[in-house]
């Protein structure tokens, strides 16, 4: 059969159907429109969009798909080549060396080492927010995302870009910050287009001289004062693959340590966003998460073995990158020449977005109320239940061996950073009628969205 879609004009395609600056929407408008699987047309190439649990489970199966690295991600090379997230596969040496010796370093022993860590950070955040009084009205998003960025910087590599200290970003951040957004320009741009970009393109060129650079100096640095820190610089130096007895080379140390930066950052900094978010627009959720961190911490200062007894808030969590998964999609393709759902036809390496965020509203999955913010739904049991009885309906962190590495990581960071919160602040919209409004780069948040935090009056 074939795959429906909207009309393309010649040569332009469906450019025209497609927002570039909210391109998820789109997207997800088409797929109402024509239905779980549908095909557009960018310029000549074909996309296959797919947004239904069953057709998310078909392309899961890793014997037949496999990830390609498409448009923001394959620009994204020019500054971090065969890193982690932007390496084509196994077929780039790096990519399985890389995996091997860091894996184990992002299991839930190395992770819980990091807790105090994530700790200090969010503390900072936390005195932040208390000095600046109740009547500030705070940049959610930007704080989070300094918070992010300083965790990860210190458990990957001890260092502090201490972003709570100081009024500009560091010049790291900044040039990462650049080189993302530059990134997501010349994924939209004909590649014809590109060398007459010529000011964007100095600029480009310039701010991954200043990322690799910064990065050698950070593992120079550390070579000439070792430390014993567990952190993901110490294991990327040290680490020998267990495979092929090799190391990670400088190179490809520094393609990791800015991938992580990147990739660590916003997306959990959007999970936070959001999450406040959800749970400030559904008060009882708010009411209900915070009773469960005072009958689970109280006053006590957060442990490790705390997080285990906090079973709401990450169903809170889990809801809230179902509705907005702060990664929206994921490209795949099949290996040979294939059909799915047994009838449309796709060619080996066509590429298929799968569209999380409308697989994530399935609703022969989740139900009528599929589009509402209902954490109950994703307390453990239910939650379990459902991804047997539909496998692969909840995929936020990705697929298998390409899936995020950094989940227990992420999972952790936002359980410490929501607990503290709520033990610590009264916290509410500053602007009560403040509608979602999602801005998207690589990732999504929420724009425009702030909030009044009010000392408890047992912190106070
Ligand atoms: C891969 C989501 C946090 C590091 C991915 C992928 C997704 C994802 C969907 C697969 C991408 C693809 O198929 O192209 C998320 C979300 C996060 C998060 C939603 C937070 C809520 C993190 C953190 C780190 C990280 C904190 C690092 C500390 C990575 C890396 C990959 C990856 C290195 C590539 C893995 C590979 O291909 O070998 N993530 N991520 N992520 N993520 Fe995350």
């Amino acid at each position: 059969a074939d795959i429906p879609g909207p009309p393309g004009r010649r040569f332009f395609g469906n450019l025209r159907d497609i927002d570039p600056d909210n391109t998820m929407d789109s997207l997800c408008r088409l797929t109402e429109i024509y239905g779980p699987i549908w095909k557009f047309h960018l310029g000549t190439e074909e996309r296959i969009v797919i947004g239904s649990q069953k057709l998310m489970d078909e392309v899961c199966d890793e014997a037949r798909f496999v990830k390609v690295v498409a448009a923001v991600l394959k620009q994204a090379r020019n500054g971090v080549q065969d890193g982690l997230g932007t390496a084509h596969g196994p077929e780039e040496r790096n990519w399985g060396i890389a995996h091997r010796i860091l894996a184990p370093h992002f299991g839930p022993l190395a992770i819980a080492n990091m807790f105090g860590d994530m700790q200090d950070i969010a503390t900072q955040l936390v005195l932040k927010w208390a000095r600046h009084g109740p009547e500030h009205n705070i940049q959610v998003t930007e704080d989070f995302t300094r918070l992010t960025l300083d965790a990860i910087a210190l458990c990957a590599m001890d260092y502090r870009f201490n972003s709570y200290y100081r009024e500009a970003m560091h010049p790291f951040i900044d040039a990462l910050a650049s080189f993302l957004e530059t990134n997501a320009g010349r994924a939209k741009r004909s590649a014809v287009m590109q060398p007459l970009c010529v000011f964007e393109n100095h600029r480009y060129w310039g701010n991954i001289e200043q990322l690799r650079r910064t990065g050698h100096a950070v593992i120079n640095a550390r070579k000439q004062h070792p430390s014993d820190k567990k952190d993901l610089l110490n294991a990327m130096l040290h680490g020998v693959d267990p495979h092929t007895s090799e190391r990670m080379t400088d190179d490809s140390v520094v393609n990791n340590m800015i991938t992580f930066l990147f990739a660590g950052h916003e997306t959990t900094s959007g999970l936070l966003s959001f999450t406040f978010y959800y749970l400030l627009s559904n008060p009882a959720t708010y009411v209900k998460a915070q009773q469960e961190v005072d009958d689970a911490i109280g006053r006590d200062r957060i442990t490790s073995s705390h997080l285990a007894r906090l079973p709401y808030l990450s169903a809170v969590l889990r809801e809230s990158l179902r509705l907005s998964p702060t990664v929206p999609a994921i490209a795949l393709a099949a290996k040979e020449d294939t059909t799915l759902s047994g009838k449309y036809k796709v060619r080996a390496n066509a590429p298929i977005i799968a569209l999380f965020a409308a697989v994530h509203r399935d609703p022969l999955v989740y139900g009528s109320d599929a589009d509402e913010f209902r954490p109950d739904r994703m307390l453990d049991i239910e939650f379990e239940q459902r991804n047997k009885e539909f496998p692969n309906c909840w995929k936020p962190f990705g697929n298998g061996m390409r899936g995020c590495i950094g989940r227990s990581f992420a999972w952790q960071q936002a359980l410490v950073v929501a607990a503290m919160l709520l033990q610590s602040f009264d916290l509410s919209m500053s602007d009560p009628s403040y509608r979602l409004q999602v801005k998207q780069a690589l990732t999504i948040k929420p724009e425009g969205f702030h909030m009044r935090a009010q000392l408890r009056s047992h912190v106070a």
